[in-house]
């Protein structure tokens, strides 16, 4: 369908209606973040099912058309959120989804760029960097469109967990976890603070707070199978982010460019997000040990990445 800048309505599309797809999807419905959302799954059947269901909610929230598209419905998209994949099963790490995962972002970027070609891909599916890198190689986007979740999840699972310990708001806490959204992981413990004042943690605590959130999704899957609310919460940070054009600073992942030495690789760091997607990197300042184990945690990536060929 071809819109007249009058009729522009938002779009986002949602690739992969598993746990994490159907919940995103449905997050962003609860809110109201657009006019048009379309779910696209390889099994179409759910995909159908899952659009239904949120349409016989429509008496009780209104004004979102919901459907289950083809990737022809990428066109018009303002977000392509890419969720597909296989997930992790009880003891796999993320990076053990490589190759199943690599294959099935390879087409999906093939076909959302048959119809797509100035809208931001969001990426969800793990390992979420490594899949982020992949998409835009592939895409050959400026690197500001293909955005990964990142350890956006990771810092609110630890400013979670701060806030429990200190018994502050979580929204009151700024911390952050930057590198891997997986194994190889850092907290930014320099620069966490509550109203700019230091955390008072001592170490035992601090190693304590980062191990729990570092191994939050192996819990949590440990205990039901899957990760889905948080990861669909933090989606919908991003999506309101870019369409309302906020200059959030989130952690999403992105390419690095000489971010403290490190490039070519995509990892999650401090980031303004707004319309056109990560505006800029911010230049942080960090301690030689944390930009060490920042740069370890590239330099794993990079070994997975070129494991793949790329
Ligand atoms: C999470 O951290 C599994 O990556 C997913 O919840």
């Amino acid at each position: 369908m071809n819109r007249t800048p009058f009729s522009k309505k938002t779009r986002i599309v949602v690739i992969g209606t598993g746990a994490v797809g159907s919940t995103t999807a449905y997050t962003l419905l609860l809110r109201g973040r657009m006019d048009e959302l379309v779910l696209i799954d390889a099994n179409a059947e759910k995909a159908k099912g899952d659009a239904l269901d949120m349409n016989h909610g429509m008496p009780f929230l209104g004004n979102t058309d919901v459907w289950a598209g083809t990737y022809e419905d990428c066109r018009d998209a303002d977000i392509v959120i890419i969720t597909a994949g296989a997930a992790q099963k009880p003891g796999e790490s993320r990076i053990d989804l490589l190759k199943r995962n690599a294959a099935i972002l390879e087409s999906i970027t093939d076909e959302v760029l048959k119809y797509n070609k100035d809208g931001i891909l969001l990426v969800a599916s793990n390992p979420v960097d490594v899949m982020s890198y992949l998409t835009w190689r592939k895409s050959g986007w400026p690197a500001r469109r293909v955005i990964g979740s990142g350890t956006l999840l990771d810092s609110a699972r630890f400013r979670y967990l701060i806030g429990q310990e200190l018994q502050v708001d979580p929204r009151s806490v700024h911390a952050h976890i930057v590198g891997e959204h997986g194994d190889s992981e850092l907290p930014l413990w320099s620069l966490s603070n509550i109203a700019g004042g230091q955390l008072s943690l001592n170490e035992e605590k601090k190693a304590e707070i980062f191990a729990n959130t570092r191994d939050a999704a192996y819990q949590i899957i440990e205990a039901k199978g899957a990760t889905y609310y948080a990861i669909a919460l933090a989606l919908d940070r991003i999506c309101t982010a870019i369409l309302r054009s906020e200059a959030a600073v989130l952690n999403v992942s992105t390419l690095l460019k000489d971010y403290h030495g490190i490039s070519d690789v995509y990892l999650g760091v401090p980031c303004v997000v707004d319309r056109t997607g990560v505006r800029e990197v911010l230049g942080l300042q960090i301690t030689e040990e944390e930009r060490q184990r920042l740069q370890a945690s590239a330099d794993k990536l990079k070994g997975v990445i070129a494991s793949i060929g790329l």
